[in-house]
């Protein structure tokens, strides 16, 4: 079974039909922003299906090291971006230009610390001051749903960790890391950690205060000074 999840379609379905698919989308709506986006680098782009949710007008390059994904994903969605088999490093903004938002959709959960810790390092290399560092994995939680916990257990990826851990990951490049715990993204019971980076600290404005947060979700948050705290979050507010 493992191994015919490599197949591009069969994982496509199988996502799709956990929720997993939509738990991505859900997390764009709920913690990204593609207003100012003009280029985007996907890490471990899988078969490619979430262009179809990129707004038209970004330059889109997705990676991945499996032919047989970025095969099926230049067949099916070559017109709209682009798609190749290279492990991800800085070099690949020499190749592609400078991105400003790089995405890691159900990857870092893949790799290693010191595979991860490369990977991230480079991405906040080639960002842009003002740019965004957005991933996307399961996650481990104290009192999860066993159901979740059992497909974490169980998930291809052996490096799933819990949000602390996520964070401890992205934060040691990027001054500004937010993780963000979800149970609620997918109809099978599942816990996402959401982190979303970037290398300057944006001050919070009074609006953002924890207390007039309305939907709130666990989440931990560093600064600069490398603080870590408990709080509550509510998704970005659209113009
Ligand atoms: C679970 S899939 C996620 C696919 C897709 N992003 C999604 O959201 O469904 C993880 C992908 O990361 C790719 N990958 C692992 N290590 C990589 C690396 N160093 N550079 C690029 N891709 C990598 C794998 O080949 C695989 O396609």
């Amino acid at each position: 079974m493992k191994n015919l999840l490599e197949i591009a379609d069969l994982y496509h379905a199988c996502q799709t039909i956990g929720g997993f698919f939509g738990a991505r989308l859900k997390a764009f709506r709920d913690y990204l922003d593609f207003r100012g986006v003009h280029r985007i680098f996907d890490i471990g782009c899988g078969p490619g299906h979430i262009i179809n949710h990129i707004p038209d007008g970004i330059d889109y390059i997705g990676f991945d090291i499996d032919h047989r994904y970025i095969e099926s994903a230049n067949r099916r969605f070559g017109k709209r971006g682009r798609f190749v088999v290279r492990p991800f490093d800085r070099s690949a903004a020499d190749d592609y230009g400078q991105p400003d938002l790089i995405l890691m959709n159900g990857v870092l959960h893949h790799m290693d610390d010191t595979c991860a810790h490369s990977i991230v390092e480079s991405a906040a290399a080639i960002l842009p001051e003002h740019g965004f560092f957005f991933a996307l994995d399961g996650c481990y939680k104290s009192g999860q749903n066993p159901i979740s916990h059992y497909l974490l257990k169980n998930d291809r990826g052996k490096f799933v960790r819990t949000a602390p851990e996520y964070q401890n990951l992205v934060a040691t490049v990027f001054p500004q890391t937010e993780v963000f715990v979800r149970d609620d993204l997918s109809w099978v019971p599942y816990t996402f950690a959401i982190t979303r980076a970037r290398k300057i600290v944006a001050p919070r404005s009074v609006k953002e205060t924890a207390s007039s947060r309305p939907n709130s979700h666990t989440f931990f948050t560093q600064d600069i000074h490398g603080v870590i705290q408990n709080d509550k979050y509510s998704p970005i507010k659209r113009a």
